[in-house]
């Protein structure tokens, strides 16, 4: 498949930008950059991150670390800001204003309509089942991504926020199949290390259509640093390394996402999992003896998703003892529900004591 041929003719003609960092070594007299001699801090451990250098653009010890978390070869990784400017970048370089679309299977993350909607690029909504644990529709899915014109980018998320359903292995092969020449599947996989599906990016390989998603932010307890992966075809990455900014990741962000992933850290995380999995069994028990609780789909997340009688009276109860979940009321298909994430054991004990006392009171 022919990735150019589905990108903005713009942004393929483009002549990128040439860093001083991406273009020369970064070693030697560094005078290429209109960078400072020194940083004005003179404690070691900042006098260490040489603050006053541009960072390199892609770095590459942090590159090779995420490969090797991710199980894919260093060319089919682009370190972002997140997954958020994933998406975005997706979208700038995919989608023509007025003209491309994105498709989305809401209730979904609210960023891929977002990103899309900012690009003035169309939104194509192919709504869940709800009588099916919100699975996705995938016949209605596919249908769309092979009639509707326009069609660039397909996000789908496994597991799905607020949802936490998984997208099934044999319907990930057929709508690739679907995609062939016509559009990328990006699987957002922000919250998969909480479950013991496979990861897409074992096939990223062989699609030179898939796009895979990849957080810090989440499993690996690390959301303030803003740091992602988009797990692609290396020509997908460089369509995109030409819309990102020069240097867009911190020096501070990377030193502290090298220390996040690092071996020494792998008994904190243990323990963040088991802390999430248990917190989520004695939650989900819980739940289950409250009458106010009408649905409950415990997905395979961090989170669970719950449907209630009265979502904003629910709300506004734990917002008084202090304790912030989210009201999806709003959303298609999910009035009165609410989505509860899995927090500290102390976290837990907390809610279940606003619970206890809303239940009571209603
Ligand atoms: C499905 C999904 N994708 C992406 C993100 C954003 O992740 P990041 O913090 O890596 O930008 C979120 C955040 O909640 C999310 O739920």
């Amino acid at each position: 498949m022919d990735i150019n041929s589905i990108a903005r003719p713009d942004i393929v003609a483009l002549e990128p930008y040439e860093s001083a960092r991406g273009s020369a070594a970064a070693d030697g007299v560094l005078l290429n950059a209109n960078e400072a001699p020194f940083t004005l801090i003179d404690d070691p451990d900042w006098r260490r991150l040489a603050l006053n250098r541009y960072p390199s653009p892609q770095p590459a010890e942090l590159k090779q670390r995420l490969a090797g978390l991710y199980n894919v070869d260093q060319e089919n990784v682009l370190i972002t800001r997140g997954s958020d400017e994933g998406i975005d970048l997706l979208t700038r370089v995919f989608c023509q204003p007025g003209r491309d679309a994105i498709v989305e299977c809401p209730p979904c993350f609210g960023m891929y309509r977002i990103a899309a909607s900012i690009q003035g690029a169309r939104v194509i909504s192919v709504p869940r089942l709800v009588r099916q644990g919100f699975e996705c529709d995938f016949v209605a899915l596919a249908q769309a991504i092979g009639e509707q014109p326009g069609v660039r980018l397909v996000f789908l998320t496994s597991p799905n926020n607020p949802t936490g359903d998984l997208i099934p292995r044999a319907e990930l092969g057929r709508l690739l199949e679907v995609c062939k020449d016509r559009a990328l599947l990006v699987i957002d996989e922000a919250y998969i290390e909480f479950c013991s599906a496979r990861s897409a990016c074992e096939v990223v390989a062989q699609w030179p259509q898939l796009v895979v998603l990849r957080t810090l932010s989440k499993a690996w307890a690390a959301a303030g640093l803003r740091c992602g992966s988009v797990i692609a075809n290396p020509v997908v990455i460089s369509l995109l390394q030409r819309v990102m900014a020069p240097y867009p990741l911190s020096t501070v962000a990377v030193d502290a996402a090298l220390q996040v992933t690092a071996g020494a850290v792998a008994s904190n995380r243990q323990r963040l999992l088991e802390t999430v999995t248990e917190g989520k069994t004695s939650l989900l028990r819980f739940l289950a003896e409250c009458d106010w609780v009408t649905e409950i789909w415990k997905g395979e997340a961090n989170f669970v998703l719950l449907r209630v009688r009265d979502a904003s009276g629910l709300v506004n109860r734990c917002a008084e003892a202090g304790i912030r979940i989210r009201d999806f009321s709003s959303q298609p298909l999910l009035d009165n529900c609410v989505r509860l994430t899995i927090g500290s054991t102390k976290e837990m004990n907390q809610l279940k004591r606003a619970l206890r006392s809303y239940g009571d009171s209603s």
